[in-house]
């Protein structure tokens, strides 16, 4: 029986061994965590994420061909395919701070492997990292030889949180990277047959190693550049008249372009794209490409003038101030789906509101009052890192209330923001929502999500993404 170990049981390593777990009944799958919690709830009936379908992924083979543990040493030892998914933070100090992916969980993974290892191993890297990771992983392993033959693979994850199931059952590719060596082909080999259980052949693409890793970077980036270039479309569709989803919708027809990712929005949000463009950019710029590095910045700027610019609207069109003015902020994940809060654009959003003096109420489904605030009180990157650099305890903030509901949240209050595109917000009786807040009664829709008419009719002032202003935000709009 094949043994497979995977070091890190987050978002990406949890949910890809459970589906591994499940096709490959022949493979015994263990994910080992330092964090003795996180552990803890994957082997309960409350999974430390949520992700649709997964609850049942994992109750069909935990026990039985997968299994969760903090004996990291012990289950790495007795692998034969090691899969490293821990997690690679943006520097927040010393060479490369706020762009660099600090690699220290890396190594000292890398390390633990060549110490415990008795037997042959294929280390396979999950996690994204820099392009020439394996290289210097390659080194660490290989340096303690104890005449142990360590191959690395680069299989970067492509999934999305909120769908990672359907993603891992139906990849659009998986992707493997291999050193150009009959040992490096041979390992390639070995885990293209784990994916071939339930993967067409013609979906497992094989590159070399470097490739591989830049691959992940790049689609990343494509992905987060569809998404600034229509949030700056929508910016000139406010000035212009035009409506983003008819710019979109037209522009997504041509197949060259094609019609996924075009949503205008608030900004992207998420654990990879922020961090991979700004890793991508610091690559560039080590190796002297100054415009590249200066071309795909551009991405992560527009993204942090998108969230600016709705700030501004808020403000704007409530008088030019908020200040003691109650504010529901509905949604607080980064996207719907998922309780996963990492770089969303909710974060800067509040803190833009709250540094204009605004009460927030907030509500997100999936989201805990104690993540909330924590969120808010921690600084930009520190989310990567070890809890115990997190602030612990939040501090009270006496600006923000966080209930378990749309309508408390929106009671008594001058505006709404809409933040996350929840499908129960879609549902919410808007004619009850408005009837209970103070007049003129605002709705910023950062998703575009709400029936603009609907609400107009009802009493709604209404501002929504990249479509034409509500007459009374036009006029009382400064400078964006
Ligand atoms: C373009 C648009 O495709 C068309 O829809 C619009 O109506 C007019 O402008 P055209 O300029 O005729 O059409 O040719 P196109 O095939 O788009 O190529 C434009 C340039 O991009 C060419 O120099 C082509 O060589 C280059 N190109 C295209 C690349 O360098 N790489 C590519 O992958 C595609
Ligand atoms: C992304 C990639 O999609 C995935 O392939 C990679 O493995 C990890 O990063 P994820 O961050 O989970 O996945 O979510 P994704 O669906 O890509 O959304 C990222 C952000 O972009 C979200 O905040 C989302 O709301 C936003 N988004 C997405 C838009 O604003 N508009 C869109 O059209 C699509
Ligand atoms: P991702 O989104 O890439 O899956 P996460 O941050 O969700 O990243 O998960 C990474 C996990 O890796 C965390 O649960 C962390 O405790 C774990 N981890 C980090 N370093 C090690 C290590 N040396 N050994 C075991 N687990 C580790």
């Amino acid at each position: 029986m094949v043994k497979i170990c995977c070091i890190g049981a987050g978002y990406v390593g949890g949910p890809t061994m459970a589906m591994i777990a499940l096709k490959c009944p022949n493979i015994e799958v263990v994910v080992v965590d330092i964090s003795k919690p996180r552990i803890a709830a994957w082997n309960s009936d409350e999974l430390p994420i949520y992700e649709p379908g997964l609850d049942e992924v994992v109750k069909a083979c935990r026990e039985k061909n997968l299994f969760f543990s903090t004996d990291v040493e012990k289950h790495v030892a007795e692998a034969d395919i090691v899969f490293v998914s821990v997690n690679t933070p943006t520097k927040t100090r010393g060479l490369g701070a706020g762009k660099a992916a600090d690699l220290t969980y890396w190594e000292s993974a890398a390390r633990m492997i060549a110490d415990v290892s008795k037997s042959d191993k294929i280390v396979v890297e999950k996690s994204t990292v820099p392009v020439k990771t394996a290289e210097a992983i390659e080194k660490i392993l290989t340096h303690n030889n104890k005449g142990i033959n360590f191959q690395i693979l680069s299989n970067p994850e492509f999934l999305a949180e909120g769908t990672a199931i359907e993603d891992l059952a139906k990849p659009d590719r998986v992707l493997i990277g291999g050193r150009e060596t009959p040992g490096g082909q041979k390992a390639v080999e070995a885990l293209k047959a784990v994916y071939a259980h339930w993967v067409p052949e013609d979906r497992i693409l094989t590159t070399n190693l470097w490739s591989a890793e830049l691959s992940k970077l790049a689609a990343n980036a494509f992905l987060a550049q569809r998404i600034s270039s229509i949030n700056a479309m929508s910016a000139l569709c406010e000035s212009t008249g035009a409506d983003v989803s008819e710019v979109a919708y037209a522009v997504g027809k041509d197949s060259r372009i094609g019609p996924k990712f075009l949503n205008a929005s608030v900004g992207f949000g998420g654990s990879c794209f922020q961090k991979d463009i700004l890793n991508l950019v610091y690559i560039c710029e080590c190796n002297g490409l100054t415009e590249v590095a200066h071309y795909w910045k551009q991405v992560v700027q527009i993204n942090d003038y998108q969230k600016t610019r709705f700030v501004k609207r808020v403000v704007s069109s409530m008088f030019n101030t908020v200040s003691g003015k109650k504010i529901a902020i509905l949604g607080f994940a980064f996207k719907k789906d998922t309780g996963d809060t990492r770089e969303t654009p909710a974060i800067d959003v509040c803190h833009g509101l709250l540094g204009d003096k605004a009460l927030l109420s907030i509500y997100d489904p999936q989201v805990t009052e104690d993540q909330i605030k924590r969120d808010l009180a921690m600084n930009k990157f520190d989310w990567d890192h070890p809890l115990h650099l997190q602030p612990q305890s939040p501090t009270a903030f006496k600006q923000v209330s966080v209930v378990w509901d749309a309508y408390e949240a929106t009671k008594d209050a001058h505006g709404v923001c809409i933040i996350t595109e929840w499908d129960e917000f879609k549902k919410l009786d808007y004619q009850r929502i408005y009837d209970n807040m103070q007049k003129p009664a605002f709705i910023f829709d950062g998703r575009n999500v709400l029936n603009v008419e609907a609400l107009r009719k009802i009493g709604f002032v209404v501002y929504s993404i990249g479509k034409p202003l509500d007459p009374w935000v036009k006029d009382l709009q400064v400078s964006i």
